[in-house]
């Protein structure tokens, strides 16, 4: 399965790409608020460090201007992704920006049915939101498992990014579940690195080390 951050922290970016853990970055307006910096500015920084796809999200809701938005996105960098809001517009700008060869990520997904137009559409990516599911009482990794299903049984060329990701044990589901991509929250990905008995296990063997070293 593929990790994509999401974030629009340059340099925490910079940091898990020279890790090669970075395979793609999504973003939304809310993490390029956090950013405290311009959307293209911050955006062709990140196109430079990361060789996989970037996800752009703007704000048209008529098919039209949400194309003319995603081809102003889609001139900053080749590895540009154009995200699309889940609605009838946004569905009908997907296949004008598929036609004109522009990638598209089709973000705030929540039914399985919605799923199903995203890929009939033939969006390059569907963005379903686990964490917001969680947040209401359903299960979002529910919803996972049932859209790979579907889309294996009529081979849709969608990929599924897991978004609104709230802990390590949802991106080792969204694997087990056969996800394309995880994207995945800076904190999130700090979390995946440890566990207590690894830290006091290092410490252990350090001090065993030292000892050790004293005696010989
Ligand atoms: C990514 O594409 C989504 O915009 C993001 O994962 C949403 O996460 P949130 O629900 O934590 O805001």
């Amino acid at each position: 399965m593929k990790i994509f951050l999401d974030t629009a922290d340059a340099a925490k970016i910079k940091k898990y790409a020279e890790m090669g853990m970075v395979d793609g970055v999504t973003t939304n307006p809310t993490l390029i608020l956090k950013s405290g910096r311009r959307q293209e500015d911050v955006t062709k920084e990140i196109c430079k460090m990361v060789d996989g796809p970037v996800s752009a999200e703007g704000n048209a809701e008529k098919a039209e201007d949400i194309v003319k938005e995603g081809e102003v996105f889609a001139s900053w960098a080749k590895n540009i992704v154009v995200k699309v809001p889940m609605t009838p517009e946004g569905l009908k700008a997907v296949r004008v920006l598929s036609k004109k060869g522009i990638k598209t990520n089709v973000t705030l997904v929540f039914t399985s049915a919605q799923a199903l137009l995203v890929a009939k559409a033939g969006a390059t990516y569907v963005s379903p939101f686990v964490g917001r599911l969680d947040d209401i009482g359903e299960d979002g990794m529910a919803l996972i498992e049932e859209i790979m299903r579907m889309y294996k049984n009529y081979g849709f060329k969608t990929q599924v990014i897991v978004a609104s990701v709230r802990s390590s044990a949802h991106v080792v589901r969204a694997a087990a579940a056969g996800a394309d991509i995880a994207t995945v929250p800076v904190n999130i990905m700090d979390e995946m690195f440890t566990h207590k008995l690894t830290d006091a296990g290092i410490r252990k063997f350090h001090d065993d080390w030292e000892a050790a070293k004293k005696k010989a």
